[in-house]
């Protein structure tokens, strides 16, 4: 199972150009496909799901040119769009049954399949209830249980989390992780804590070019001894902001106790071991230092 994106460019009417010479190559594992917001991710999704096509480059599915012979694909993906409506008459049986069909499965087989995932993703109860009175969390599982209807091998959701109050977050992240195994996932965010737990793999995006493909250990190691706590008091944190490159920040009784991000620290700042925001903010902000805007 083997998914290779060769130096793939999209440019929209326009001239918009979303993607520029993307390549990557992946195997089995959740992929977490990280980036700001207008970096190319949905379009990258999308030319991966056969639903918009690259302008130049290629991308292969088992060595199949996905382009010139969409249905070897097409027949073993899963894809979320970012943008999943439901019809909201339908249940959410009635959805996945209909979707189930287009799908060319069997009615015996699709009535299994649609009580497993409806179990899988915790809206057995409400099966019978229309897809219109559903919050925007249980409409996202719905379009994880479509996504999964025929098993994909190449599992593509796009900002899945977008919208999903911090327990339904956890449990999308933890159902994500069960979903792993022999198939490709990959999973879009600007959210680093969406992959922390459950990416195998990271590839950063940002103005349609790969800035990084690594493992979450790798990238960490990019910033080992490049992350330092510094204390400043509320009144110096506009100007620490404006000299340093700061991850986070943290309100404590005595000051704001700032993550700084450089080779050198502010005097008095103590080093700390890096964390994933840490590692993403640095190679965004090298990638940025490196390309002109
Ligand atoms: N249909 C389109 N026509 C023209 N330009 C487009 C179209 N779709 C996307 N773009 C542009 O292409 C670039 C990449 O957009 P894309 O939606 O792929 O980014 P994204 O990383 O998914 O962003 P977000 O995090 O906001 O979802 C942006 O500049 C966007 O405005
Ligand atoms: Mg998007």
């Amino acid at each position: 199972m083997q998914l290779a994106i060769e130096n793939v460019t999209k440019r929209y009417k326009k001239g918009v150009v979303a993607l520029c010479g993307f390549s990557l190559d992946l195997q089995p594992g959740v992929l977490g496909l990280l980036g700001p917001n207008g970096a190319g991710k949905t379009t990258l999704m999308s030319i991966l799901a056969t639903i918009t096509r690259a302008t130049e480059g290629r991308v292969l599915w088992n060595r199949t040119d996905i382009a010139r012979e969409p249905d070897v694909l097409r027949s073993v993906l899963g894809y979320l769009p970012q943008d999943f409506g439901v019809y909201p008459n339908l249940t959410a049986a009635e959805f996945l049954q209909y979707l189930a069909a287009v799908k060319g499965l069997d009615a015996a087989t699709a009535a299994r399949r649609i009580d497993e995932l409806l179990e899988l993703v915790n809206l057995t109860e409400a099966r019978k209830r229309p897809l219109g009175g559903f919050s925007g969390g249980m409409k996202q599982r719905v379009g994880i249980a479509q996504a999964l209807l025929n098993d994909p091998e190449l599992l593509i959701v796009d900002e899945p989390t977008a919208g999903l109050d911090p327990e339904e977050r956890v449990r999308f992240r933890n159902l994500l992780s069960d979903l792993s195994g022999e198939r490709i996932v990959i999973l879009s965010t600007h959210i680093v804590s969406d992959v922390e737990a459950t990416a195998t793999d990271i590839a950063l995006i940002a103005k349609g070019t790969l800035v990084a493909h690594a493992t979450p250990e790798a990238l960490l190691q990019q910033v080992e001894g490049k992350v330092w706590e510094w204390v400043v008091s509320s009144a110096d944190l506009t100007q620490a902001k404006q000299q340093y490159l700061i991850s986070s920040t943290t309100r404590r009784s005595d000051g704001v106790h700032a993550r700084v991000l450089g080779d050198e620290p502010p005097a008095g700042a103590q080093p700390v071991a890096p964390n994933l925001e840490d590692a993403y903010l640095f190679c965004l902000s090298e990638h940025r230092a490196g390309v002109p805007a």
